[in-house]
């Protein structure tokens, strides 16, 4: 399954979707990145694979349309079956969801549809939550709104700031995202007409966590 992964960051998702590639637990080909940011560190790992990379900055076009055009023909020419927003830090607009919509997830660090937008971990520390995670899901012309494909959940400790805590659910998402990259290639999950699983995963009971910890 050609897939195309868009990220602004550090990448590290990326990564582990190109480790779990290597390891044979994820049957996606990873065939390009596509970023916003010239600085990504995703652009550091996609040259140390070899693998194509191309940056659609929004400085190098006149207009938000002219650059939503300009990032749906970057895509377009990797020629995708699979779009990952992993950590791609900008809405995604109608010329990539005419192009290639019902195909695109993305990964949010939150138990959505508690704290879509920016800074979902601080969101969460801020409100006090006890439980928080990650959400695979669906892209749509929403912020986060899309249909939820997975979620994983890790505990929000005492002394937890934004940065702990994502830290924590990144470690949840490493494993998840490739996960459902993986069901998606393999036919185990069908995004067409709004999602569904040919069989449940046995993953999908593992993510239940409850804190703190229930003694009987
Ligand atoms: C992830 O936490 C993801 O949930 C969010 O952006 C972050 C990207 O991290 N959308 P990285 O660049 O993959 O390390």
């Amino acid at each position: 399954m050609r897939t195309v992964v868009l990220a602004s960051g550090r990448g590290s998702n990326l990564r582990a979707l190109a480790e779990a590639v290597d390891a044979g637990r994820c049957a996606a080909r990873l065939v390009g990145l596509v970023t916003d940011r010239p600085g990504a560190g995703a652009l550091a790992l996609a040259e140390e694979r070899g693998m194509p990379a191309r940056i659609v900055s929004p400085k190098d076009h006149a207009s938000r349309p002219a650059w939503d055009a300009a990032l749906a023909d970057g895509v377009g020419e990797l020629d995708p079956e699979l779009v990952v927003l992993a950590g791609f830090m900008r809405i995604v607009g109608s010329p990539m969801l005419g192009r290639f919509g019902g195909r695109i997830i993305n990964v949010h660090p939150s138990l959505l549809p508690a704290f879509p937008g920016k800074d979902g971990p601080g969101q969460a520390i801020a409100t006090g939550v006890r439980i928080s995670g990650c959400t695979v899901h669906l892209v749509d012309e929403g912020v986060d709104s899309g249909t939820i494909l997975a979620q994983g959940a890790v505990p929000v400790l005492p002394d937890d700031d934004a940065g702990s805590l994502h830290a924590r659910i990144q470690t949840v998402e490493h494993r998840l995202l490739p996960e459902v990259v993986h069901w998606i290639a393999t036919g185990r999950l069908v995004l067409a007409d709004g999602a569904r699983f040919t069989d449940v995963p046995a993953a999908h009971h593992l993510s239940a966590l409850v804190y703190p910890p229930l003694t009987h």
